[in-house]
């Protein structure tokens, strides 16, 4: 039986009717890093991990959700001022359903079966891919239909709001509009994106680090501070800079005596990574997979030294993986304090990448590593 097959006949023991299924993939970012928030550039493909949905409408307001993965239930009210009061795996569900009540969609009341391959909490947007998946179902459910753009900052708002981390447009993004066998990239200011094929020949694998740091969200958020102090001491002398993306080098070296050391080296990061992401996205047109390996290693270096979001077990992965044959880059991805590397590798290498990283990885930290191997995923759509 497949996934969306298997989900049905749950879903039909559960609430005793029929579902449509849904599904949205999670994502790995192949460079452009906490860029997003600054309104550059990012370089994302969704991948064939997903999280899926079943849904029927009610024929109240009520919307009832079961997740497999946590085996909870969890209800809430649509159209009430209250909306869920509750702070846990339910915010993101209603989060959004509120998000896109506030915009003015009128939706119908749903039954919910939600389920995820996307491991938690490992930097692949699990919580976006539920994010995504939920609210195009919601949508759906009620012939509702929206653009991929507007489902991403809906469900992005519901992430700020709702849950209370400030992020980016990315992982929302990336699950919404992905396209198969192609990365994405983005402009994070105007939305604009533009499709790239990936070699054939190369997989998406990565790599988890096990180890995640605690208070991750609260470290996220003091990198955003500390970008926004940067653009506030950088436009004092050059107005024109409104965000990190519209400062060059050369600015922020005539600014460097004003600026705290933490701010300078988080401004340069962002600065130099969206030249990087340009410039890979154009070695990735071109075949030109020596300069892409560059620019991922550039990018790992500079997330370790300037914005200091690496973590030891992530700089082993890294170091391991750019000495095994076939690995055209390797570099942490997401936000970092732990998670995933994302190692682009040929597929006849990937056995081979496979056991020397988690001997390696296990004879130095004694953790052992999940390995994915991953091809690039459209992103939400119907599934069934
Ligand atoms: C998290 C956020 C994104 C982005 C990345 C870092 O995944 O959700 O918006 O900022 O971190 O690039």
């Amino acid at each position: 039986m497949s996934d969306s097959e298997q989900l049905k006949s749950r879903f039909r023991e559960l609430y005793g009717q029929e579902a449509r299924v849904y599904r949205a993939p999670g994502r790995v970012n192949l460079i452009g890093e906490h860029t997003d928030y600054n309104e550059g550039f990012v370089f994302p493909a969704a991948i064939n991990l997903f999280t899926w949905v079943a849904i029927a409408p009610r024929s109240d307001l009520q919307v009832h959700v079961r997740s497999e993965n946590l085996q909870k239930t969890a209800e809430f009210k649509l159209s009430s001022e209250s909306g869920n009061a509750n702070r846990d795996w339910s915010s993101y569900i209603s989060g959004v359903a509120l998000a896109l009540e506030q915009n003015g969609f009128e939706l119908k009341g749903a039954d919910l079966l939600v389920r995820g391959d996307v491991p938690l909490g490992g930097g692949l947007s699990s919580s976006a891919a539920l994010e995504v998946a939920v609210g195009f179902a919601l949508l759906a459910n009620s012939d509702l239909t929206v653009d991929c753009r507007e489902l991403a900052q809906l469900c992005q708002k519901a992430e700020n709001d709702c849950v209370g981390m400030r992020c980016g447009i990315m992982d929302q993004l990336a699950s919404a509009c992905c396209r198969k066998e192609h990365a994405l990239l983005l402009d994070c200011r105007s939305l604009e994106y533009r499709t790239f094929k990936l070699p054939p020949n190369l997989r998406l694998v990565i790599c988890n680090s096990m180890v995640k740091r605690e208070l991750a969200a609260s470290a996220y958020n003091t990198r955003r501070a500390e970008c926004e102090e940067g653009v506030r001491i950088l436009a004092r002398r050059f107005p024109e800079v409104r965000a990190l993306r519209d400062a060059t080098m050369n600015q922020l070296e005539a600014c460097q005596a004003e600026l705290p050391q933490n701010v300078y080296k988080r401004c340069r990061h962002v600065i130099t990574e969206n030249q990087r992401v340009l410039e890979a996205a154009e070695a990735l047109e071109h075949n030109r997979l020596e300069d892409l390996r560059r620019a991922m290693a550039e990018s790992h270096s500079s997330l370790r030294d300037d914005y200091e979001v690496s973590s030891d077990e992530l700089d082993v992965l890294v170091e391991i993986a750019s000495r095994v044959k076939g690995v055209h880059g390797a570099r942490m991805t997401g936000a970092g304090f732990g998670g995933c590397t994302i190692n682009l590798v040929e597929s006849e290498a990937v056995d081979e990448f496979r056991n020397e990283i988690s001997a390696e990885y296990r004879r130095r930290t004694k953790l052992n590593p999940d390995i994915y191997v991953c091809n690039a995923a459209d992103g939400v759509k119907r599934a069934d």
